[in-house]
Parts: structure tokens; sequence; C-alpha cells
């Protein structure tokens, strides 16, 4: 990984790895969002068109988004830039070599940096009863990764977990 960019996971799902529901969370956790929006303020967010959609406009406010879409768009605003591929994502992502660069899903971005080797940490909330879903994390890729508990709350709890590579 000594040539990669450092790059944090950050995402939450549920007792079954449910992480969406009809392109929104299954949940509605103000507590798990705060600390969401805590972590990534100022920084570097990275994810999936369809989670590009889900998303508030204040949720990309105050960071840099970089949105993986196949399809050519258009940027939109000086702080959200589209890439087609893995390849034009590695070529940009130097430039924010200073910055935290946390890469937020959904389902299809998450396979593909973990399937790459592109993550060194993952930030993964879990919550602790089932909501339902028609997307899941992979968490049979986290299986070898050594993990720390960060926090616990009522209804979820925040782990770290760190890329054995
Ligand atoms: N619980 C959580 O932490 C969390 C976090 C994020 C999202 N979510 C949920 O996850 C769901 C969305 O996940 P998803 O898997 O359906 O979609 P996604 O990963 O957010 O986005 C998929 C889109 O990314 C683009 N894409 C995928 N692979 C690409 C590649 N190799 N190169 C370029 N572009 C690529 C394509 O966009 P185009 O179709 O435009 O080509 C594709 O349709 C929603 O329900 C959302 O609420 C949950």
């Amino acid at each position: 990984m000594s040539n990669r960019p450092i790059i944090t996971g950050i995402m939450a799902c549920d007792l079954m790895g449910a992480i969406g529901k009809n392109n929104k969370l299954p949940w509605n956790s103000e507590e798990e969002l705060e600390h969401f929006r805590k972590t990534t303020i100022d920084n570097v967010m990275i994810m999936g068109y369809q989670t590009f959609t889900s998303m508030p406009e204040r949720a990309l406010e105050n960071r840099q988004n970089i949105v993986f879409s196949r399809t050519a768009r258009i940027q939109i605003k000086e702080n959200i830039v589209f890439v087609s591929s893995l390849q034009e994502f590695l070529s940009l992502i130097n430039d924010y070599k200073d910055q935290k660069c946390f890469m937020i899903g959904g389902a299809q971005i998450v396979n593909l940096f973990l399937a790459n080797n592109l993550i060194t940490e993952f930030i993964l909330t879990k919550f602790k009863r089932t909501y339902g879903g028609d997307v899941f994390f992979p968490l049979h890729l986290l299986e070898n990764w050594s993990y720390i508990i960060i926090s616990e709350h009522t209804d979820f709890i925040i782990y770290k977990y760190l890329n054995p590579g």
C-alpha cells in the first residue's frame, strides 16, 4: 500500500449488513448522522453517484466531494468533481494528499475500494438491530482486519477496522 493514497472508509450498517433501502438510509438516527458529519466535515468525501443523489445538500457542503459516475457528468459546483473510472480517480486523488479522504459508500463503491485494497482504515457503525434493506455492506471483506471499539451508544457501536496489509 506504500504508493497508495491514505483513504479512510466511513459507513454504517445494521445487524445483517444492510446499508440502504430505496436509495435512503434504512434508519433515522440523528446521533449517527452527527458522528458522520463531525468526522467528515472540512475533508474530502468519495462516493458513488447513487449515494450522491441520496444525500441532502447540506451534507455535501464544507467539503470536497469526488463522485464516481460512468455517465458523463458536468461539474455543477466548485466542491463536486466527477470521475468515470478508478484510474481517473487514482490520478486525481494525489491532488488531495494533504487532506483527509473518506470513502463514504454506497455498496458499489465500497466493494470497488476494498477489492482494490484502497482503504487504510474503516470507521464502521454497526446498529444493534435489523432494519431491512436492498443494499448491503460486504462484511466478509473485513474478516481479516483487526478492530477496536471507538464508542458504544444506545442504538449502535462505532468500530475502527485496520487494514492488515
Ligand atoms: N449506510 C451507509 O453508510 C451508506 C453510505 C452510502 C450510501 N448508502 C446507501 O447505499 C445506497 C446506494 O448504494 P449503491 O451501491 O446503490 O450505489 P453507489 O455505490 O452509491 O453508486 C453507484 C454508482 O456509482 C457509479 N460507479 C460504480 N462503479 C463505478 C466505476 N468503477 N467507475 C465509475 N463509476 C462507477 C455508477 O454511477 P452512474 O450510474 O452514474 O454511472 C453507479 O450507478 C443508497 O441506499 C444509500 O442510501 C448507505
